[in-house]
């Protein structure tokens, strides 16, 4: 019997192929850059199943083109590029990756947060530009991490192995959230729940972790970082939208906050050019990126398709109720 036919918009990582090519006939998208619009609309005529990236945008148009799709498994724990209400419309299962980098993109906030706060990258430069004289007794002075407080915005399970990062670094930990963690979570954790606007105030570093929902888009904009002290910094590994750029910006250039670290950003890969400034760390969208997790998350999504395309249930499927019927 034939294979079911499957486009990876992606050359992928040997350990998802291997997944995928045991019961699946896969077309790859080999090339180094993303696809073009038209390329997808077309190669996914006469496919069964697709895995893809979050740069890759998988909606109505895209489903229509793709008459046969069962399945969009996503590569990355954010679905936001998939429109999953026109997916279950059209009886296609959306899946994504959740779980398998949770502590990578902590790692990657920690990363991020250590770097603004001491000045890593300034210090990076000066030490390679040739122009450094010695050492100097205020060179680069930047601001003690330990002993400080933390806010976290989103306290799922990344948000959770931000916190559990803490205590090593003696920082009192202080979260906000739509649910509350239970008391358990909190005591384990050493996290404090506070609502918003008392979480803006208190926090010497606030970091990102929550996902973008309309809610959650342009939640950070002028009046947040008015309520921030001016000693603080943002640190966002979730999504860029959720921060409005022009109004961090602006609060950097007029001393509402001292920093940024930033791995998202409100329009990949452009960057609002307000943001390339000595007190902004920036990223292109690595907080995941280590071998290990990259290779897992490929191959979660692989394992997704295959189970969907053998009749099985897969395991992260964002609309279940394609699935009832
Ligand atoms: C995700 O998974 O949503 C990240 O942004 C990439 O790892």
């Amino acid at each position: 019997m034939a294979k079911p036919r499957v486009l990876a918009t992606h050359r992928l990582f040997e350990a998802a192929r291997q997944i995928l090519q045991e019961s699946c006939d896969v077309e790859y998208w080999e090339r180094p850059e993303r696809p073009p619009r038209e390329e997808m609309l077309e190669r996914v005529k006469d496919k069964e199943g697709l895995i893809c990236l979050l740069t890759e945008k998988v909606d109505d148009e895209l489903l229509r083109a793709g008459p046969k799709l069962r399945m969009a498994a996503n590569i990355a724990v954010g679905f936001d590029n998939i429109d999953v209400a026109a997916c279950t419309k059209r009886g296609v299962v959306a899946a994504n990756t959740p779980g398998v980098l949770d502590e990578t993109t902590a790692d990657f906030a920690w990363t991020l947060l250590m770097a603004v706060a001491r000045r890593l990258v300034e210090g990076d430069a000066l030490a390679r530009s040739g122009n450094w004289k010695g050492w100097d007794l205020d060179q680069l002075v930047g601001t003690d991490v330990w002993g400080k407080t933390l806010g976290i915005v989103g306290f799922g399970r990344i948000g959770k192995a931000m916190a559990r990062r803490a205590s090593g670094f003696q920082l009192k930990v202080i979260y906000t959230d739509a649910v509350r963690a239970t008391p358990e979570a909190e005591k384990e954790l050493r996290a404090e729940f506070r609502e918003m606007n008392a979480l803006l105030a208190e926090s010497d570093f606030i970091s990102l972790h929550t996902p973008l929902l309309p809610e959650t888009r342009g939640l950070f904009n002028e009046e947040k970082f008015g309520r921030m002290k001016r000693t603080a910094f943002l640190i966002n590994t979730s999504r860029g939208p959720v921060v409005d750029e022009a109004a961090l910006a602006a609060a950097l250039e007029s001393g509402k906050i001292a920093g940024a670290a930033l791995d998202v950003f409100e329009k990949e890969p452009a960057i609002h050019p307000g943001l390339k400034r000595p007190n902004v760390v920036l990223a292109p969208h690595i907080a995941s990126a280590s071998l290990e997790t990259r290779t897992k998350m490929a191959c979660m999504a692989a394992e997704n398709l295959v189970a969907l395309l053998q009749g099985r249930r897969p395991v992260n499927v964002l609309n279940p109720e394609v699935l009832k019927g």
